[in-house]
């Protein structure tokens, strides 16, 4: 099985995702998508050994490009870490209930366009909310809008801020996503 990682920034889901796959003879992770030139992932890939694909604007959705190339590749999963573009119909269309993406909040609250990364622990913390969590979602055109595969809930007291918050919240990423990523590979869910 072959999985396709699309990261932004960082890259500690794509990384987190990448390990646990190394030394599995049945899949592999075969590339790296960004669409930053300065984002950490590209290091984290680097040191992964796994190939790094630069899009920008214009080629990612004026194009055809990074569908085909990916229906060339014969991928079975895209896994979305932290990519901060709207995927383009035409690719959502050609891997249908085979792209999935996680937020770092419980869906359907604190979605959509705007809401990511500490935005999102911002307004939960705002909100007065008791607890949050992940989403780990099909994507589709409409950005946070797909079924949800799994949840994971964490607590939220008073005294903390949306940097607590977000680090309570990376913890789960971190110990879900590849799980899920490798459940949802084997059609488990
Ligand atoms: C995570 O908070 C994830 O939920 C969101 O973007 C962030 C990516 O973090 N989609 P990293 O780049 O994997 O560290």
């Amino acid at each position: 099985k072959r999985i396709v990682l699309f990261a932004s920034g960082s890259g500690s889901n794509a990384e987190k995702i990448a390990d646990y796959f190394v030394g599995n003879a049945d899949v592999e992770v075969s590339l790296i998508v960004s669409n930053n030139p300065k984002a950490g992932v590209i290091e984290r890939a680097r040191r992964l050994h796994i190939p790094v694909l630069l899009f920008d604007r214009k080629t990612f959705y004026d194009t055809n490009r990074i569908t085909q190339l990916l229906l060339n590749q014969n991928v079975d999963l895209i896994v979305l870490a932290g990519f901060m573009w709207l995927m383009p119909a035409d690719l959502v269309r050609a891997f249908p209930n085979k792209i999935v993406n996680i937020h770092p909040a419980l869906l359907p609250k604190f979605g959509g366009k705007g809401m990511y990364g500490h935005f999102v622990h911002e307004a939960v913390v705002a909100a007065g909310e008791t607890e949050s969590g992940i989403t780990i979602h099909y994507v589709n055109e409409h950005y946070d809008e797909g079924q949800i595969i799994f949840q994971a809930h964490c607590l939220v007291v008073p005294t903390d801020t949306p940097d607590d918050v977000a680090k309570k919240v990376q913890v789960l990423e971190h110990e879900h996503y590849p799980r899920i990523v490798a459940e949802v590979l084997a059609g488990l869910i």
